[in-house]
């Protein structure tokens, strides 16, 4: 069965196809995609660059002609059949309403927790599903309990923002005393690591130590295993925040290292908005608070955290997202965002005035890149400089802060985007730093 682009967007064709389960798209609907895509095979750095495939993965996402999204950061557009999935569980929990609570909800969450789980790398028991990202860490860090009044609670300038108020929470809720200190620009692995070295040992009281994997503020991708184990060598816990990582990376829980990690589901992997997860490695329990004396059982992972009524679609259509992405390819998406992002990269890195704040190493940067024009690091200056884009050349970015050396803007393109695109931006970008 093969989808014209036409009918791949119109969601009451699929809706109508996708009929039963919770366990992502039906085989048919599946089927339908897989002959849409007609996905090539080879290596994934030579995927990345067929552009006749990746016209058939953007036909599966209706965007505004209005301007060129690349700002997927925030969070990522749902694929037509994933849509028509949440639109189809919408349909049917509203339908069936506390009959389909009582009866089938618990039975189907527990599916959309394994098919999670699998996905991700851990066993269903290792995670909770969640709202998002915040929720996840805000309650990792808030309900960690092997901190003594004095031990030090640390983490950098580039972590992100709600996840720096959690930990400077313990202060108040755990005595915990506060250590912070900046990632250096530009980075390289051996700085990154250097600096992690350097605040450990100034601080040989750390007991906790806040990371984030794939950086929202820059790009950066921090060297995060070894610096779990360099942080558990001297006897701390890290928390990692890997709310950009799966999707945008190809990879595993294993590959962090990490006993307790915070993502979420709406930004890469393409799963409506509202869903995220919360990982405490098996034997990890312990360390963690069961969340506002839930008395659930001190063994299950649920007891820590208790989001109450929720948004039952949203959970219930994370497996078929999941479908898509491995349809479209674990390893071939993030290469071809990767090669969007190299794409205006390369055509900028010399040019004068605009630093790249990602090092072009393959291991410490995927999709997202920031970019600041030289000497105009305020925040009315890269405000500025995303209203030109936008106004001027119709290029959707956004002005980030927070960063020790100053704002800058900040570019995500996804899967919809094109290499005229990336081309655009990096000519936008070369007229801009000429002024
Ligand atoms: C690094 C980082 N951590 C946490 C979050 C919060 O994620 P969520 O919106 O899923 O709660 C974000 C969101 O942008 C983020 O970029």
């Amino acid at each position: 069965m093969t989808l014209t682009r036409r009918s791949f967007l119109g969601t009451a064709g699929l809706a109508g196809v996708a009929l039963a389960g919770t366990r992502g798209l039906t085989a048919e609907t599946l089927e339908a995609v897989q002959d849409t895509l007609r996905r090539p095979s080879g290596p994934a750095d030579v995927v990345a660059r067929d552009e006749a495939y990746w016209r058939r993965v953007a036909g599966a996402y209706k965007v505004s002609p209005d301007f060129t999204n690349m700002e997927a950061g925030y969070f990522g557009m749902m694929a037509a059949p994933v849509l028509a999935e949440y639109h189809r569980q919408i349909d049917r929990v509203n339908l069936q309403s506390s009959y389909y609570a009582r009866r089938q909800w618990s039975a189907e969450a527990e599916a959309a927790r394994a098919r999670t789980a699998e996905f991700l790398g851990a066993a269903p028991g290792e995670i909770v599903l969640t709202r998002g990202a915040t929720e996840a860490l805000q309650r990792l860090i808030v309900q960690y309990n092997k901190l003594e009044p004095g031990d030090v609670v640390m983490y950098a300038d580039l972590d992100y923002g709600a996840m720096q108020l959690a930990m400077n929470s313990l202060v108040e809720r755990r005595g915990a005393v506060l250590a912070q200190f900046n990632i250096p620009e530009p980075a390289t692995r051996d700085n990154v690591l250097a600096a992690y070295d350097t605040a450990l040992k100034a601080n040989p009281r750390v007991k906790l130590l806040l990371l984030t994997h794939l950086n929202n503020k820059t790009g950066l991708v921090i060297p995060v295993k070894d610096i779990v184990a360099m942080a558990r060598a001297r006897g701390a816990d890290s928390i990692v925040d890997a709310a950009h990582s799966f999707g945008q990376m190809d990879l595993k829980l294993d590959d962090m290292g990490a006993d307790f990690v915070g993502c979420n589901l709406h930004k890469w992997i393409g799963a409506p908005v509202g869903i995220g997860v919360m990982y405490i490695k098996a034997g990890r329990l312990g360390d963690i608070d069961r969340m506002l004396g839930d008395d659930g059982s001190e063994a299950r992972i649920e007891s820590r955290l208790h989001t109450g009524t929720t948004n039952f679609a949203t959970t219930l259509t994370v497996p078929a997202a999941i479908d898509f992405h491995d349809a479209v390819g674990a390893a071939y998406k993030p290469a071809r965002i990767r090669y969007l992002r190299d794409r205006w990269v390369n055509a900028v890195r010399r040019t004068p005035g605009v630093d790249i704040l990602t090092p072009d190493d393959r291991d410490m940067v995927a999709g997202i890149t920031s970019f600041r024009i030289r000497g105009r690091g305020s925040r009315e200056d890269n405000q500025a400089v995303a209203a030109e884009l936008l106004d001027r050349y119709k290029l959707f970015t956004v002005w980030r802060t927070g960063l020790s050396q100053g704002d800058c803007v900040r570019v995500t393109p996804s899967l919809y985007n094109t290499p005229a695109d990336a081309d655009r931006l990096a000519e936008a970008l070369t007229a801009i730093a000429r002024r």
